[in-house]
């Protein structure tokens, strides 16, 4: 039976406020009754909309954990490392959990995060959107359906695109290591664990992996350039310069991401803008930053029965967020480009098919991103906790765990300049990073 389950936010930022807003167009699903935020305009903002009480508003999710339990369910979007100890805290309490990926910076604390959802018998939900989204969903349904015969090799690309790493990985709040996390874990979790999801029950059992940060780095600030986009003389030559992504954006009446990250106060004109440009970190010479996150970045990885898959992530692409993956089976190719078409080929016919990913039109445009892909976690999510069942949601404990565990084994393999193995065998769910190849 399914009843309306109470939400408390922890983190009323971008993903808090997306995930939240399912409440305000389901109110028979999910009431929001608290929220947790030390900024105090996107807390207001969010107590607002769903008309928290008092109570229930605070300032930090410390206070919010001290209180006795009193919503059936968690989300916490907070910055990547402040996931483990709300995770931990609110589980204990009893809360099941909605978790931003990462689950959490270090593979010890992913452990941690999943033992306290076990041992409390709380549902937890990692927000791995992209196992919701109508083309993967196809891709694996294609493959199941054997029409590319055994899978030998995919191939897959996560391209950033060139001004969204400067926003984000060179002036923004995933630049720098010791603040958010690797460059894998932030940006590419979501495509390891896709590989993954596709290559079935097959197990990863080596990965290899080499990248580096180029380009944005202070060797290479062009002679002449300023410190800050709006007092620099070679701006009109930079195509990485804030002026040209946000200034531009906004004269044209775009206000919304990635402006509204820069105007944090809750601000949308051309002044407010120009100030925070001016004193903020993202009007930074993106040569002159303290950022350290690797700029591209590729993985191998060797799977139980050989069959292989490379990932490749890279910051300098046209493209935004469009991945390409290509699945090669013994039977025929698979290959898709962002969220068009999946195409077949086909080895024996010698024929191209075309399969049209399901369309998704009632959704609420605030869930509609990743064509829809955020309504349907947050909404299988509060259906696994209303019917008390977990296997509503795909991205469970266990799943994710194994998908975390791969990008820190990928991430020691380039660090360590090595060949990580992970698995000897069936039944052992954690990654032991032991062996090394001389390389
Ligand atoms: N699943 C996805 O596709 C996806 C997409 C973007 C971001 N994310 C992840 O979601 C998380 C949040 O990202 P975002 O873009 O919403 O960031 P955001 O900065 O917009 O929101 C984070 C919020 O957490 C709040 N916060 C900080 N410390 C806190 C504390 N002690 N108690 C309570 N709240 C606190 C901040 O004030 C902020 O409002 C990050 O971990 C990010 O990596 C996931």
């Amino acid at each position: 039976m399914s009843r309306k389950i109470t939400v408390l936010v922890i983190g009323a930022g971008n993903r808090g406020t997306t995930y939240s807003s399912y409440a305000l167009f389901y109110p028979e699903r999910m009431k929001v009754i608290g929220v947790a935020d030390p900024q105090q305009p996107v807390r207001q903002k969010l107590q607002d909309a769903h008309q928290i009480p008092e109570e229930n508003v605070f300032d930090d999710w410390v206070a919010a954990a001290e209180r006795e339990k009193f919503a059936d369910a968690v989300i916490i979007a907070t910055p990547d490392r402040l996931h483990k100890a709300p995770a931990v805290a609110f589980a204990e309490k009893g809360y099941h959990i909605l978790l931003e990926k990462p689950m959490a910076v270090t593979a010890e604390d992913c452990k941690e995060v999943v033992q306290a959802c076990h041992s409390n018998h709380v549902i937890l939900g990692v927000c791995h959107v992209l196992r919701y989204h109508p083309v993967t969903l196809m891709i694996k349904e294609l493959l199941d359906a054997g029409l590319v015969g055994d899978i030998c090799h995919i191939q897959h690309l996560g391209p950033v695109g060139f001004w969204h790493f400067a926003h984000s990985f060179v002036r923004g709040n995933w630049r720098n290591e010791s603040e958010s996390s690797f460059s894998l874990l932030a940006k590419s979790c979501h495509d390891i664990d896709l590989i993954r999801f596709w290559m079935g029950s097959k197990r990863c059992l080596k990965v290899s992996s080499f990248g580096r940060l180029s380009h944005f780095t202070k060797e290479n600030k062009p002679e002449g350039a300023g410190t800050r986009c709006l007092d620099c003389s070679i701006e009109p030559h930079c195509p990485y310069s804030a002026r040209k992504i946000y200034l531009e954006r906004a004269e044209k009446g775009a206000f919304h991401w990635p402006v509204s990250v820069v105007c944090s106060n809750g601000g949308s004109d051309i002044e407010t803008l120009t100030e925070a440009l001016r004193l903020g970190p993202y009007g930074r010479c993106v040569y002159d930053c303290d950022n350290d996150v690797v700029s591209h970045q590729v993985v191998n990885m060797e799977f139980e029965g050989g069959a292989t898959a490379a990932f490749t992530m890279v910051a300098f692409t046209e493209k935004l967020g469009v991945r390409t993956t290509t699945i090669y089976g013994t039977k025929g190719e698979l290959s898709c480009k962002g969220e068009g078409d999946v195409e077949i080929f086909d080895f024996l016919q010698q024929k191209r098919t075309s399969f049209s990913p399901r369309t998704t039109p009632d959704i609420p445009a605030s869930l509609n991103s990743h064509c829809g892909a955020d309504y349907y976690l947050i909404h299988n999510f509060v259906s696994a906790v209303s019917e008390s069942d977990p296997s509503r949601i795909p991205t469970s404990a266990e799943e994710t765990l194994r998908s975390h565990l791969l990008v820190f084994a990928a991430e020691k393999a380039r660090r360590e300049n090595r060949v990580v193995v992970l698995e000897t065998g069936r039944g052992n769910s954690h990654s032991q990073p032991a062996h090394t190849r001389g390389e």
